[in-house]
């Protein structure tokens, strides 16, 4: 019966407040702005708010729409709650990397229950833009490079904020976000063009925000870059006739902040008024910030080049997520819910455990790690004690005053007698080394050197590109030093992207790739160096050897030479006044060869796992039938610890080619130490076939590899006919 309350509703508003619904606007700053703003509401003239915060001051606004405006349609307020509302959970890249859907569902519901208690319904989350270029800030805020991965991000994103009923006063809207292709911004500069070829919008770039649509998605948001010379929010195709047209999508999209007015710079749209032309042909229901649908759908109504029925859809849209989050019902929020919510012991804990299980531990020799409580520790590093910069990006709600550090963590893990602390450097690009000497006293009376390096949180994220990954100002020296005194060194690394550890992930012993963990980074941390819990994070993303290798990712296609290591020439090994030398002409290059610094799935633990009995049920199957991909994995170390098992597949020819590996599975399996477990997987057209540029999806018979494998770099396949 939402369909019919939208109906009735939708035959009372006048045209002006329809357009109103479709507007989106931020509160101005101004006392007199705030006016204007207050009787736009109660003329039915503004349909939504983006960051308006607090119950009190959200109860004002919607009493206005309720109360005083005609129909009394209440407004739905938005708010970026990316990663936590006030307990920050790890960046969305660092939960990709627990690959642990039940947790990254569990942080999101708490997200949601938090910023609902502050008035706030609609958020614009989860990101589930494929990124394939650390260079691009807002890769922090994706679940990396891969399409599966992406997807279960979706999913528990969607599922966690909104539950099974939106309506529940503690859910919210999600908004799956940039639609579509935005990461694969040129250059990885942001906002810069992309250049998609259908093959790969089908395959690699829509299946997340298909998945997000079957989770009950209840908006999107369209992206600001331009696709294959079409801008996103502007992108009939993508819009109207993929998401609306062919995923079923019900909900609303709103456009990114001014992304339709940006259509003129983009050079697709001549002025304001064409712009907003293109963004509700497009079918951009609502639009954020710039105020093109207000100032003209009229005229274009008046001038026949907009349909009265692209409104009615855009506002029926609007109005049934409103109907489905129960706004109509209680549009207002207890003004004393939230003190009793934000940062519950059960959020943090939650937070704790969430950033224990994003660290990914990249190198652990001679199993320094995990180290005994009350060993003399040196800490080491700008990051070490900084509440605020191990949040990461988008954190408009958290506090630092909420963040335990790893230098209050270790303190009370290790005790303070045992801890030695001088960062060194007082943020990450300090080019002073005025700390060095202290850092060098610290390390002086420790056994173990822990350095916690990286990025504050405003170097990654939106606009947050860089050139260069390597790690700023002096930290590389400072590490270097740390090296140099001949106890072993751990490396910490906070940051929003996978930064340049090429040139000196050998000074460091073990190295632990914390992401920005959030609020809980301290205690989550000294849970893993003190091994209360045993790391169990895997890449969501290929770690480069240097920019020069950027894009390199797992899933590439093969070329028809493709690299080994037989055939790579080191640039080193070429004789030096060679003429015409064979350099091994394979797809590499001669200074990095052609494998990654860490590969798509890489993490070690504290435990080792063996891989046997890796078998399918049958190496041969019939179209619609099902294989099982199983093996059996061993804990052959001493602790309990959890593995991410990971399924790939290879199709070996194709009416289009097909890369080298792609993800179709993982499992996280957690055993004992001895402990062996099988793990299966369900082989079926849903994992073989692959989408054709028209957007099919067609499952081609012909010859398969499988591999169970603990990365995308391992193991051996077993072969696949299918018929
Ligand atoms: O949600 C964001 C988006 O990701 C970037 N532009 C602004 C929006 C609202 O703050």
């Amino acid at each position: 019966d939402v369909e019919k309350k939208v109906a009735s509703l939708l035959s009372q508003m006048t045209l002006e407040e329809k357009i109103g619904q479709m507007v989106q606007q931020n509160p101005p700053y101004d006392a007199a702005g705030i006016d204007a703003m207050k009787e736009q509401i109660r003329q039915g003239r503004i349909g939504s708010l983006l960051n308006v915060v607090g119950a009190r001051e959200v109860n004002e606004l919607q009493r206005i729409a309720v109360q005083e405006s005609r129909l009394g349609i209440p407004l739905i307020i938005g708010r970026d709650v990316i990663h936590g509302f006030r307990t920050i959970f790890p960046i969305p890249l660092g939960m990709a990397a627990s690959w642990n859907e039940e947790l990254v569902r569990e942080a999101a519901a708490i997200s949601a229950k938090e910023a609902a208690s502050m008035g706030i319904r609609w958020t614009f989350t989860p990101m589930v833009d494929v990124s394939r270029d650390p260079r691009w800030g807002r890769i922090a805020e994706s679940g990396g490079e891969d399409p599966l991965v992406n997807a279960m991000v979706a999913r528990a994103m969607v599922q966690g904020l909104q539950g099974d009923d939106m309506s529940r006063p503690d859910r919210i809207a999600a908004c799956v976000k940039h639609y579509v292709g935005y990461g694969a911004a040129e250059g990885g500069r942001d906002y810069n063009t992309t250049l998609i070829p259908d093959l790969y919008l089908h395959n690699v770039y829509l299946p997340p925000f298909k998945e997000a649509v079957k989770a009950g998605a209840a908006t999107f948001m369209s992206a600001f870059n331009d696709i294959n010379g079409v801008p996103a929010s502007g992108n009939r195709q993508a819009i109207r006739d993929i998401l609306k047209a062919s995923y079923g999508f019900d909900g609303f999209v709103v456009s990114d902040w001014g992304s339709i007015t940006e259509m003129i710079a983009h050079g697709f749209s001549a002025d304001e008024k064409e712009a907003a032309f293109h963004g509700l042909n497009a079918g951009v229901d609502m639009e954020m910030a710039s105020l093109s649908y207000s100032h003209h759908i009229k005229s274009l109504l008046d001038e026949g080049r907009v349909k009265m029925a692209w409104i009615d859809d855009a506002v029926a849209r609007i109005l049934r997520i409103k109907f489905r989050l129960g706004l109509f019902d209680q549009p207002y929020t207890s003004e004393t819910l939230a003190d009793s919510v934000l940062v519950h012991p059960n959020h943090l804990a939650v937070a704790r455990r969430l950033a224990a299980e994003s660290v990914v531990l990249l190198k652990n020799n001679s199993n320094l790690l995990p180290l005994k409580k009350g060993t003399p520790v040196a800490l080491i590093g700008p990051l070490v004690n900084e509440p605020y910069e191990q949040l990461g990006t988008w954190v408009f709600d958290g506090k630092a005053e909420n963040s335990v550090t790893v230098l209050t963590a270790m303190n009370e893990a290790n005790g303070a007698g045992n801890t030695f602390f001088a960062e060194g450097l007082k943020y990450s690009r300090d080019k002073s080394t005025a700390g060095f000497r202290a850092a060098e006293q610290a390390i002086a009376k420790a056994q173990v050197v822990v350095a916690v390096m990286g990025e504050e949180s405003i170097l990654s994220g939106e606009a947050k590109c860089l050139a260069e990954l390597k790690l700023p100002g002096k930290q590389a020296e400072l590490l270097q030093l740390a090296a140099s005194k001949g106890k072993p060194v751990v490396l910490v690394v906070m940051a929003g992207r996978p930064t340049g550890l090429a040139p000196l992930h050998h000074l460091a012993d073990a190295i632990l790739y914390a992401w920005h963990p959030g609020t809980m980074a301290g205690p989550a941390l000294a849970d893993l160096i003190f091994g209360d819990v045993v790391p169990s994070g895997k890449l969501p993303v290929t770690f480069p050897k240097g920019e020069g290798q950027i894009p390199i990712y797992y899933a590439h296609k093969n070329s028809g030479r493709p690299a080994s290591a037989e055939s790579w020439m080191h640039i080193d090994s070429i004789p030096v006044h060679a003429v015409q030398h064979s350099t091994g002409n394979t797809n590499h290059t001669l200074d990095y060869g052609f494998t990654p610094l860490y590969p798509f799935g890489y993490g070690l633990s504290y435990t080792t796992f063996a891989y046997s009995d890796i078998r399918l049920s049958a190496s041969d199957m019939k179209q619609g039938g099902n294989v099982t991909a199983s093996a059996i994995i061993t804990n052959t170390g001493n602790v309990t610890a959890t593995e991410v098992v990971q399924l790939y597949i290879r199709d070996l020819t194709g009416t289009y080619t097909r890369p080298v590996r792609e993800l179709k599975g993982f499992e996280r399996v957690t055993l004992a130490a001895g402990e062996s477990k099988t793990v299966s997987f369900e082989l079926g057209n849903d994992q073989l076939g692959y989408y054709f540029p028209d957007g099919r999806y067609v499952v081609e018979p012909g010859k398969f590899q499988v591999w169970i494998a603990p990365n995308a770099a391992e193991g051996t396949p077993q072969d696949l006919t299918l018929e």
